[in-house]
């Protein structure tokens, strides 16, 4: 394909990122994403992932999954969306890629992928769009290798939260004590937040490590960013040897008494 066939493909379809895709060719989406930068600094991930498998969730235009196919991973893409719809096969014609697309649910990750498990899971701006947000990390923690690693990233209560009518919350001095607290605490939206409908979940960083628990994972490293609207934790999990996932509610009589 020459750089004519490929920029008309590119305009074409509908973008989210703005990722360069080869030889000056730029997605022309709002969110300045450099996943390459993003994979290195925030979790150091070796450049060479050869061998490896990756699952990307959340995929949409694909910016991380094409860089961890460019290092070497063999990739699977999974998304709600179809990929016609989001540019992610509009890139992967330009690119030529072998990535495989798979249009489904998070929830329903062991059903779709027959209980494949990968090297490298990746669950990045996603948790927060979801109602059953332990249940999506119960799925991931069956789909990672027992020496595999989950790397996460999403909206947390850091310094900003809004009323349910969805006006700012003007006590920024209990929005903090709710964020730094080691007590596990999550904001939840029936209506929009941050005039998204599809935002649901803001927990603290406390929170986020109960799910991950919960879902028979060990965090090993987080860190946060903030670029208003923004307030956001990233991170790194491994599966915890031995971890059993619990069902909601055992029938009686239970085994331990709460
Ligand atoms: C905010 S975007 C994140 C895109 C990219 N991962 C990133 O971090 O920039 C959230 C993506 O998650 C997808 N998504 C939302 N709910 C999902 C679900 N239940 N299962 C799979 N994907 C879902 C959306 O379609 C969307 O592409």
């Amino acid at each position: 394909m020459n750089k004519e066939q490929a920029e008309k493909i590119v305009r074409e379809a509908q973008w989210v990122h703005s990722f360069e895709l080869t030889h000056g060719i730029w997605t022309p989406g709002l969110h300045k994403t450099d996943a390459k930068a993003i994979l290195n600094e925030r979790f150091a991930l070796p450049m060479d992932l050869a061998g490896k498998t990756a699952l990307d969730i959340g995929a949409l235009d694909g910016p991380y999954s094409f860089e961890l196919e460019r290092r070497g991973a063999k990739v699977i893409s999974l998304d709600i969306q179809s990929p016609d719809v989001t540019g992610y096969n509009a890139a992967k014609a330009v690119l030529g890629s072998r990535n495989e697309y798979v249009q489904g649910n998070v929830y329903e990750l062991d059903r779709i992928l027959g209980g494949i498990s990968f090297d490298l899971i990746l669950f990045f701006g996603v948790w927060y769009h979801l109602k059953h947000p332990v249940l999506a990390f119960e799925q991931i923690s069956k789909a990672l290798k027992a020496d595999g690693l989950l790397l996460f990233e999403g909206e947390v209560l850091k310094n900003y939260a809004e009323n349910t009518d969805g006006s700012v919350h003007a006590d920024a001095d209990l929005v903090a004590a709710m964020a730094e607290s080691d007590l596990p605490i999550t904001l939840y939206y029936s209506g929009p937040f941050k005039k998204d409908q599809w935002n649901w979940f803001v927990p603290n960083r406390a929170c986020v490590n109960e799910w991950i628990k919960t879902a028979g994972m060990q965090m090993t490293g987080h860190g946060f960013w903030d670029s208003h609207p923004h307030q956001r934790m990233y991170g790194t999990a491994v599966r915890q040897p031995g971890a059993v996932i619990h069902v909601d509610n055992p029938v009686w009589p239970k085994q331990s008494s709460t």
